[in-house]
C-alpha cells in the first residue's frame, strides 16, 4: 500500500532525518502495552498515531481491526507500508499530525517514555518539555469531564530488549474511553 500524502511541517522533517539515519528505528514488535491492553478487546475501528514503522498497526492487522495509521514522516511511512505489505494484512496508512486526526468514540491508549528525569532525553539532543505527554492529555481530558473517561494515567515498567526503545525502563500510559462529544 502507498501512504497517502500531504504537507506535514518541520515536525515531519524532524522525523525523516531521525529515521533516515538508520534502516530500521524500532524493533518490529508491537509495544507490550498494546498487546497487554487490547488482546482481550473485541475487533474494532483502530487509529494508531504516531505509527512509526508500523509494528502496532499490523499487530492490530492481524487480529482483525480495521486500523488506519498515521505518522508525520514520511519515512517511517515507507517503511510500515512496506512491512504492512509482507505482512499481507490491511492497514490505511495516511501522512499527517495528531492534531489533523478526530476520533469520535472508541479509546485512547498514549504511551510515552517516562521523562521525569529529562537530564539522559536531553542529552540525547531533545528537551521533553517541548512534547506533549500523557499527564498533559489527561489534564486537558479532565476539562472534558462528559466527554472522556480517563481509565489510567500511570507509570509502568517495561522490558524491552531490541530496536531504539531498549534504553527505557519506565512508559507512561494514558488509557482513556470517550463518552460523549465535547459541548
Ligand atoms: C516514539 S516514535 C513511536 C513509533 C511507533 N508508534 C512505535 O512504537 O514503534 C513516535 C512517532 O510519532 C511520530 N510523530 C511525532 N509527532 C507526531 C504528530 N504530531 N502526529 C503524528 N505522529 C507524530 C514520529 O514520526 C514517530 O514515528
Amino acid at each position: 500500500m502507498t501512504p497517502d500524502h500531504d504537507g506535514v511541517g518541520a515536525e515531519g522533517i524532524d522525523w525523516d532525518v531521525h529515521y533516515s539515519a538508520v534502516e530500521q528505528v524500532w524493533s518490529g514488535n508491537p509495544n507490550g502495552v498494546l498487546v497487554a491492553e487490547i488482546s482481550d478487546a473485541t475487533p474494532g475501528t483502530a487509529v494508531d498515531v504516531g505509527c512509526g514503522e508500523g509494528a502496532d498497526a499490523i499487530w492490530l492487522a492481524h487480529r482483525k481491526w480495521d486500523v488506519t495509521a498515521f505518522d508525520v514522516s514520511a519515512v517511517a511511512l515507507a517503511r510500515a507500508a512496506e512491512y504492512v505489505e509482507k505482512a499481507g494484512v490491511t492497514v490505511q496508512l495516511l501522512h499527517g499530525g495528531l492534531l489533523d486526526l478526530v476520533a469520535p468514540g472508541g479509546r485512547l491508549l498514549f504511551v510515552h517514555h517516562d521523562h521525569s528525569d529529562p537530564e539522559p532525553a536531553r542529552h540525547a539532543g531533545f528537551d521533553p518539555a517541548d512534547y506533549v505527554m500523557p499527564y498533559d492529555v489527561d489534564d486537558a481530558l479532565a476539562e472534558l469531564p462528559d466527554a472522556w473517561e480517563v481509565q489510567a494515567c500511570e507509570n509502568r515498567p517495561r522490558n524491552v530488549t531490541t530496536g531504539a526503545g531498549a534504553g527505557h525502563s519506565v512508559d507512561v500510559v494514558l488509557r482513556a474511553r470517550r463518552t460523549n462529544s465535547p459541548t
